[in-house]
């Protein structure tokens, strides 16, 4: 606990006096990120029935909490971006009137912690005073968002040091709408469906969300801080805040080799940034270190390279799908010290999700609470559960993972789930080409968010939800990004989710990306062929590295096919396209006239 009468920053002082004096919480807590405070809250959660301890042998720290049913993912259609003219937000953004947003918010804040503690969490993205991180504090009336911002970002005293009495910080206002009027109000998993707003104010770089209690709409650091609001700050001040994962590569001379990877919301960034190379490969000397799962900031620095950091401490990652199998790596990091969130719970009080295991238990409490066995014809985890897990458990921890300046990157993959006509690879033609490609990704329709399973949606560089301003202006920041660099990142286009006839993966996807991931890092040291084709640079069949695996030549070829009409298709609005760079107008001109 941190006594506020130790805190100098006059600004913050005023602004927690002010949302105390709005929300009328019955005490205020100030938040050190200590284990003390956090196994305190644990303790006090639950006495109450918010969560339960997991087994301390299988899963040692570790927490297990269920969400009202109606509260499972971030909530894009009340999801704003409240700039001062609706042009600013752009074509793919909610919008509203800033002062009148205010005003319905502040309708909706007042005496909305009544009952409640308000939490205040000092915290910092990236290493605490990197010269690419920035401070935050966070507001809450959520104990489960305070335990959980302590493993996704930087949470401590030293943050308020580095702040001093007049340094800047991005304030975070959040609160689950349910004030407690009555005892029964004081629910398990407190939130207001009807009332759920995730509101950001990017010229005064000031975000309120309240309603609901999960995920990126309640951890604040992550989606609203990290990406929307730093992206509109990276458009001003000449950076990039991207939706993205950062792995490094070590190849078999030794060299290190970054790579960042754009892939929408449940698409694989967390297994592609965990990859274990194959047994054939890792033999050969390669070797696949972690960063960072989801997001990526990335300045130019002094040599002309683009370097990124990873602004997160923790990840926030799908779990059904996750196994042994899939990725080691993500369950080695969510063995001890993790929360999570609807997942299903075994008699022997562990976790279990989809996929975990072949064979399912043959009895578990579902995400509901409710009996499950396996004839029970529904997930007893839902497909959105999610594990929160610090990074520092990641057996592959790649070592300048908290290096103050990042990363230098070489290149960025970028893709989506495609089911047909879009080929397992293909590279860019050059930077411009490459945010073209971005410019057009698109993917099936996921449970990350809301909306109907399987439909194909365009997502901008997996920024659709993301992206704090005009989208369009947006993809023209990234244009100029690429723009007198000493050495330009190579994009390419992945699609891990082809499938056949029969509906199945054509591609075993997973620890075999390391073969795909292998051919981008020897085509950047000059190593690898390609053939040139219409919609960039592929890999031949005798190009990639199938060692220790059997994949058909004529499977390959078919998997390498692209249908012209799937990829000359322009996937986002009119008004989009309209306002779109005119190089990118140009990409498309080309592409059509390489096509034709
Ligand atoms: P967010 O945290 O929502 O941004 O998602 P993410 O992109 O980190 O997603 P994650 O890596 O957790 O992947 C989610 C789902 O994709 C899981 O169900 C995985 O099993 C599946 N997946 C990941 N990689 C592959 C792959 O190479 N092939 C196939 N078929 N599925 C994959
Ligand atoms: C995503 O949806 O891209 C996530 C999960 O990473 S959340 O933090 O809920 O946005
Ligand atoms: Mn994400």
């Amino acid at each position: 606990m941190i006594d506020p009468k130790t805190v100098k920053n006059k600004a913050l002082v005023a602004w927690v006096d002010k949302i105390s004096a709005l929300t009328t919480p019955d005490k205020v807590q100030w938040c050190d990120g200590s284990k003390e405070e956090a196994d305190a809250l644990f303790k006090m959660m639950m006495d109450k029935g918010m969560c339960i301890k997991l087994n301390e042998q299988k899963r040692p720290g570790s927490y297990y909490f269920r969400s009202d049913p109606r509260d499972v993912a971030r909530v894009e259609s009340r999801t704003f971006i409240c700039s001062r003219t609706k042009a600013d937000a752009g074509p793919t953004n909610n919008w509203m009137d800033p002062v009148e947003m205010k005003e319905k918010l502040n309708g909706l804040f007042k005496g909305c912690m009544k009952g409640r503690t308000m939490y205040v969490i000092p915290f910092s993205m990236g290493p605490i005073g990197g010269p690419i991180s920035q401070i935050g504090v966070e507001i809450t009336d959520s104990p489960y968002v305070v335990v959980n911002m302590r493993i996704m970002a930087r949470v401590s005293a030293k943050v308020l040091d580095e702040l001093g009495e007049h340094g800047r910080f991005v304030p975070c206002l959040h609160s689950v709408g349910k004030p407690i009027n009555s005892p029964e109000d004081d629910v398990a998993w407190p939130c207001d469906p009807d009332n759920t707003y995730i509101v950001h104010f990017p010229e005064e770089r000031l975000i309120m969300s309240i309603g609901s209690g999960y995920g990126g709409n309640a951890l604040l650091g992550k989606k609203c801080l990290s990406l929307r609001i730093a992206s509109a700050m990276g458009k001003d001040e000449g950076w990039m805040a991207e939706h993205m994962l950062i792995l490094g590569v070590k190849d078999p001379s030794g060299k290190k080799t970054y790579v960042t990877g754009a892939f929408p919301s449940a698409c694989g960034k967390t297994n592609f940034a965990m990859l274990i190379a194959p047994k054939a490969l890792q033999e050969k000397g390669w070797h696949i270190s972690c960063v960072g799962d989801d997001i990526a900031w990335i300045k130019p620095a002094a040599d002309g390279r683009l370097y990124a950091i990873n602004p997160e401490n923790g990840f926030f990652g799908v779990a059904p799908g996750t196994s042994m199998k899939t990725n080691p790596n993500a369950m080695l990091s969510c063995g001890k010290d993790t929360i999570f969130t609807n997942v299903a719970l075994t008699d022997d009080g562990d976790v279990w999700w989809e996929g975990m295991t072949d064979e399912p238990p043959a009895h578990l409490k579902d995400w509901h609470g409710n009996d499950w066995t396996p004839a029970s014809g529904t997930p007893a985890a839902h497909p959105n559960s999610r594990f929160t897990a610090p990074i520092v458990n990641c057996p592959c921890l790649d070592e300048n993972f908290e290096a103050l300046g990042g990363v230098p990157i070489s290149a960025i993959v970028v893709g989506g789930r495609r089911p047909k006509g879009i080929p397992l690879v293909y590279e860019a033609f050059n930077w411009t080409h490459g945010v073209y490609l971005g410019a057009m990704m698109g993917s099936e329709r996921t449970a990350a968010a809301e909306g109907k399973a399987g439909e194909l949606r365009s997502d901008p560089m997996a920024m659709l939800p993301f992206c704090g301003y005009n989208m369009a202006d947006y993809l023209g920041h990234l244009v100029k990004m690429g723009k007198n660099l000493s050495q330009t990142p190579r994009f390419y286009h992945v699609n891990w989710f082809r499938r056949d006839a029969d509906n199945s993966f054509m591609w075993p996807g997973y620890g075999d990306n390391a073969r795909v991931l292998a051919w981008i890092v020897r085509r950047q040291n000059g190593e690898a062929k390609a053939r040139e084709t219409a919609i960039g640079f592929m890999p031949n069949y005798e190009d990639l590295d199938f060692d220790g695996m059997e994949y058909a030549k004529e499977k390959f070829e078919e998997l390498m096919t692209f249908d012209p009409q799937t990829v000359a298709a322009q996937p986002l609005s009119e008004d989009l396209y309209e306002q779109l760079p005119h190089s990118l107008k140009v990409e498309r001109e080309a592409l059509l006239e390489r096509l034709s």
